[in-house]
C-alpha cells in the first residue's frame, strides 16, 4: 500500500461530505492524483472499498473524464486548447510548437519529467483565445513565441504568473485544491478581465439590470397585497425602461455604419449585365 494513512484519512472525510458517499468519487479521484501522481490501480481500489462500489465503476469513471490520468504526469501539465476558435487563433500552431520544442507527443511527459503536453478542448476562455492553461490556470492570448517562453520557465523553476489566476505551482497541488482542499490562495491574481467584461461596462453604462425575480409574467405570484402590487408596478416599469432603453441600443447598432454601407450595396445594382437584363 502506498496510499498513506492521511490520504486514507481524507478519502474517507471526503465520502462522508455528501449525503450520498459515492457523490465523492470525482473528488477522490482527484485526491488520488494528487499524491499518486495518477490515478493508480492501488487508488481505484481504494475508492471502490470506501464507497462501497466496484472496482470497475470506478476505473469506468476514471477512463471516461481526460482530468484522470492513469499515467504518470510531469510537474506541471500544459494544456493547449485545441478547439474551433482556439485553433484558428493559433492553438493548432501553438501545439505543434510546442510539441516540436518539448520533444513530446500529445498526453507526453518531457524527459525532465518537468512538462505533460496535452491538446486541450473549450476551456470556457475563448474570449482570450488562443489559451494555454498551466494546471488549470490561464494563460490568455498566446503565440507560439510566448508558449515556448512559458514552457521554459516552467522547466527552469522560474516563478510563473497565470494571466488570470494564481502564482503557477504544481499539477498534483492543483489537483489537491480541485479535490475540495483549499490552499488559500482563491483570490491571489487577476481574475475576470478585458472581453469577458465588456457586456458588463455595456450594462453598466446603460444603467441595465437583471429583472429583479416576479417582474416576468409567468413567475409565481401567490396572493398579492397592496403594497405587493405596488411593487410590481414599479418592476414592470423598471423592466419597460430597460427594454426600451435595450431597444434604442440595438437600434443603434443595426444603423451602424457597416450594416448600412452593407445594405446599400445590397441594394445596388449586382453588375452590367444584371441591370442590362
Ligand atoms: S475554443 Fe479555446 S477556450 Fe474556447
Amino acid at each position: 500500500m502506498t496510499l498513506s494513512d492521511v490520504t486514507l484519512g481524507e478519502l474517507r472525510e471526503l465520502a462522508s461530505r455528501y449525503p450520498q458517499a459515492r457523490s465523492a468519487l470525482l473528488p477522490m479521484l482527484h485526491l488520488v492524483q494528487s499524491t499518486e501522481g495518477s490515478v493508480t490501480n492501488e487508488g481505484i481500489e481504494v475508492c471502490a472499498d470506501i464507497l462501497d462500489i466496484s472496482a470497475a465503476e470506478v476505473s469506468g469513471v476514471a477512463t471516461f473524464y481526460t482530468m484522470y490520468k492513469r499515467r504518470p504526469m510531469g510537474k506541471h501539465h500544459v494544456g493547449v486548447c485545441t478547439n474551433t476558435l482556439c485553433a484558428v487563433m493559433g492553438g493548432d500552431l501553438i501545439f505543434e510548437r510546442l510539441k516540436g520544442h518539448l520533444d513530446v507527443g500529445n498526453d507526453e511527459t518531457t524527459d525532465d519529467g518537468t512538462v505533460t503536453l496535452e491538446h486541450i478542448e473549450c476551456n470556457a476562455a475563448c474570449d482570450f483565445a488562443p489559451v494555454v492553461t498551466v494546471n488549470w490556470e490561464f494563460f490568455d492570448n498566446q503565440t507560439p513565441e510566448s508558449a515556448v517562453e512559458l514552457v521554459d520557465q516552467l522547466r527552469a523553476g522560474e516563478t510563473v504568473k497565470a494571466t488570470r489566476g494564481a502564482t503557477i505551482t504544481s499539477w498534483r497541488e492543483a489537483e489537491r485544491v480541485i479535490a475540495g482542499f483549499e490552499d488559500g490562495r482563491a483570490d491571489e491574481g487577476p481574475t475576470a478581465a478585458g472581453a469577458s467584461l465588456a457586456g458588463f461596462e455595456i450594462a453598466k453604462a446603460n444603467g441595465w439590470t437583471a429583472p429583479a425575480y416576479g417582474t416576468d409574467a409567468t413567475a409565481p405570484t401567490g396572493k398579492a397585497d397592496k403594497s405587493d402590487k405596488a411593487g410590481a408596478t414599479t418592476k414592470k416599469k423598471a423592466a419597460e425602461q430597460a427594454d426600451t432603453s435595450r431597444a434604442e441600443t440595438e437600434t443603434a447598432i443595426e444603423e451602424s455604419p457597416a450594416q448600412t454601407s452593407k445594405e446599400s450595396a445590397s441594394n445596388e445594382p449586382a453588375s452590367k449585365e444584371d441591370s442590362d437584363d
